[in-house]
């Protein structure tokens, strides 16, 4: 049981069952990634879920303890780093209005001069990664000790294979990347910026440790040892970029079901906040068109409904 603002209680086991329910409802719809062929492998009946709460309670279901490529869910916590290291300088590089368009798409880039809408689509996740590579000099090894350390899981490491995968079939990574830099906007070369990125998504993850490694949103920007990494107002300005751009083109949709900061990853993994009270993440490999995970979202619509939850 866990103590909510207003006096409410929410039983976290018995909404995760009846989550878990939902997301296994559907079964079969969607499809498993496979433009990273190394993706391809995920077992598409997989799914876990698992909420961690503010005042440090832990619970999962399913394959919550289960490894998965955490792909786009990492593009949070390179956010958070560069805001973190940079502050509001990266602003200049990347927007922050939805875009409309699949996480992939070249168009914008081309009439609006090399300047990403906003940093959760690969052109906007690589500006990022660009600034905090500058900024430490180690962009994705960054990204990885921030979730072990948060996450209190050491082994947490990129899988080779998936970035080899990814970096072997990643010729739109690499014209949005060549894109950006003739517009002068990557301060790395392209080819240091691409691995870093690939680095990053990569990272082979679980419902468990993703749910430690973003409690910080739901505590207002402070990390598991009480030290702060974001202000509050970054941390809600984060808050809200994830809710308006965190699902691409179906963070209408995500906002309308869920009503929660989120952000989705192609490995199958969603993880949304819930501001002041918890972090939670739900994880089916299956994919709707957005490249959503289907059963997360039905999970994590599941949940709100029935806790009354929400951001509204
Ligand atoms: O660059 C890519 O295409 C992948 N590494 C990440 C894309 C992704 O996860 C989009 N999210 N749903």
């Amino acid at each position: 049981m866990n103590g909510v603002p207003g006096g409410e209680f929410l039983d976290w086991p018995v909404l995760l069952e009846a989550a878990e329910a939902a997301a296994r409802a559907t079964t079969g719809r969607g499809r498993v990634a496979d433009y990273i062929p190394a993706l391809a492998t995920a077992d598409p009946e997989a799914f876990g879920m698992a909420v961690a709460t503010v005042e440090g309670e832990l619970h999962g279901v399913g394959d919550w303890q289960r490894p998965f490529s955490v792909q786009s869910v990492s593009k949070l916590f390179s956010l958070a780093l560069a805001v973190a290291y940079g502050g509001d300088t990266l602003w200049q590089g990347v927007g922050r209005e939805p875009s409309g368009n699949p996480f992939n798409s070249l168009v914008q880039l081309e009439t609006e001069h090399g300047i990403p809408r906003n940093p959760f689509i690969n052109a906007g996740a690589l500006v990022v990664t660009d600034r905090l590579h500058t900024m430490t000099g180690d962009a994705s090894g960054a990204v990885r000790e921030f979730l072990r350390r948060e996450s209190g899981n050491p082994l947490l490491d990129t899988d080779p294979v998936v970035a080899a995968s990814e970096a072997e079939h990643g010729h739109r990574n690499a014209a949005l990347a060549h894109f950006i830099a003739s517009h002068g906007n990557l301060e790395n070369p392209v080819e240091t910026v691409l691995e870093h990125y690939y680095a990053h998504c990569a990272v082979a993850t679980s419902c468990r440790d993703l749910v430690l490694a973003g409690s910080f949103l739901a505590r207002y920007g402070v990390r598991a040892d009480g030290t702060r990494l974001l202000s509050r107002s970054e941390t809600k300005r984060i808050n809200a970029v994830l809710l308006t751009c965190g699902t691409y083109d179906a963070a209408g949709e995500f906002a309308f079901r869920v009503g929660l900061p989120g952000k989705s990853g192609v490995g199958g993994g969603i993880l949304a906040i819930l501001p002041g009270r918890a972090a939670v993440c739900a994880w089916g490999p299956r994919l709707d068109q957005a490249g959503n995970s289907v059963a997360a979202v039905a999970a994590l619509d599941t949940l709100t409904t029935l806790s009354g939850c929400s951001v509204f």
